[in-house]
């Protein structure tokens, strides 16, 4: 799904330069490097604030906090996305509430989200899933007229836009993952929150570093969630080459689409059951601009594993983003919706697939996809 060991031309030599100067410089936690990403990713994304974090995950955790969600509250959140999403919300103490999906994006639509604020709703994640905007606009109205927080969880849409906005400076903060098969990647873990409020980013400033504002006085609980000073400087490397590699990706995506519609093997998805055995569901732009983090398709349920193992036969990886909707973990059983019926995400989980988007894949490796594709769908 995502070769590592690919680089752009100069790519691998500009990483190496990045790790001497921080060798050179011996500050390896913090200083002039994150804060240097940090203003650049800022500017990048259009946001007043960015804190680079330890991971995708304790950027939602830090932003929960930030907001003083705690045990008692419930939080919005969809049952369908990575496990990091509920996961957060159970750390702070308050109850994730969940929220079935419409099949054509993956996402939960905003009426539904409206449908499940309470009392007791203290804020609301949004999640970008595989790389599209979710219904922002209307989400955004939907939490000020609830006066609810949104946490935009952006871990896999960086760079994505709705109208005159990036993703994750809409809500009252944005978290972002810098994991190896995200957009933006570093060499190994790391995240950012994004906020245009000073006192959140101040907060966030503080809970990363156990809530301390001067050393050794700790004013609130926090934890050690600060990005390294070397993945701060490999993202700068690549932050400049994110737009022409989402191109890529964009690209990648439609040459799928337009291989796979003319050889009859695919139709639009629009939420609609698979029509047969013998066609794919293909991904759909319902809003703004999508990057692609993931190019996933439906599969009929029963074909799915049998498809997998195809591909991999010809040395082809694919994944399945999520074969487990969130309701469904064990470890969330004790929760109140963990008997709930969440059917949308349900069938999502059973016929998603995901094909390789990797940038660096040439046409002939998409082609080859393609092909195998045919050939399982066919058997
Ligand atoms: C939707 C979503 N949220 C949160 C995360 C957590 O990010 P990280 O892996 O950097 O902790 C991920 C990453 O996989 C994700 O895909």
């Amino acid at each position: 799904m995502v070769d590592p060991t690919r680089f752009d031309e100069g790519e691998r030599d500009a990483l190496r330069a990045a790790f001497d100067r921080v060798l050179a410089s011996g500050q390896l936690i913090l200083g002039e490097e994150l804060a240097a990403f940090e203003q650049e990713i800022a500017a990048h994304l259009g946001a007043a604030h960015a804190i680079g974090v330890s991971s995708g995950t304790d950027a939602l955790l830090t932003s929960l906090l930030a907001l003083g969600v705690g045990p008692g509250d419930e939080v919005i959140a969809p049952a369908y996305s990575f496990f990091a999403t509920a996961g957060a919300i159970v750390r702070t103490g308050a109850t994730p509430v969940f929220v079935d999906i419409d099949l054509r994006d993956f996402m939960s639509p905003a009426r539904s989200i409206g449908a499940r604020i309470g009392a007791r709703t203290r804020a609301i994640v949004v999640v970008h899933l595989f790389g599209q905007p979710a219904e922002l606009d209307p989400l955004a109205e939907l939490a000020a007229d609830a006066g609810v927080p949104i946490v935009e969880d952006a871990a896999q849409a960086i760079g994505a836009r709705l109208g005159d906005h990036a993703v994750g400076t809409v809500g009252a903060l944005g978290a972002f993952s810098f994991f190896p098969t995200k957009n933006l990647a570093a060499l190994g873990d790391g995240g950012l929150v994004t906020t245009n409020d000073p006192a959140l980013a101040e907060r966030i400033r503080a809970l990363r570093v156990h809530g301390a504002r001067e050393k050794h006085r700790h004013e609130i609980v926090g934890g050690n969630f600060r990005l390294d000073a070397l993945q701060a400087a490999f993202l700068r490397v690549r932050l400049p080459l994110l737009a022409s590699k989402t191109a890529r990706r964009a690209q990648i995506a439609a040459r799928y689409v337009d291989r796979l519609r003319s050889c009859g093997l695919g139709a639009p998805n629009e939420g609609q059951p698979i029509p047969s055995d013998d066609v794919v569901l293909l991904p759909r732009v319902v809003r703004g601009e999508h990057v692609f983090n993931q190019f996933v398709i439906r599969v009929a349920a029963a074909r799915r594993a049998a498809v997998r193992t195809e591909l991999l036969g010809r040395d082809i990886e694919t994944a399945v983003y999520y074969p487990e909707t969130l309701p469904r973990q064990p470890a969330l059983a004790a929760l109140p919706d963990a008997q709930g019926s969440f059917p949308n995400a349900e069938r999502a989980a059973a016929e998603s697939l995901a094909l390789p988007i990797d940038p660096g894949l040439d046409s002939d490796e998409l082609d080859r996809v393609v092909d195998a594709l045919a050939t399982a769908l066919r058997r």
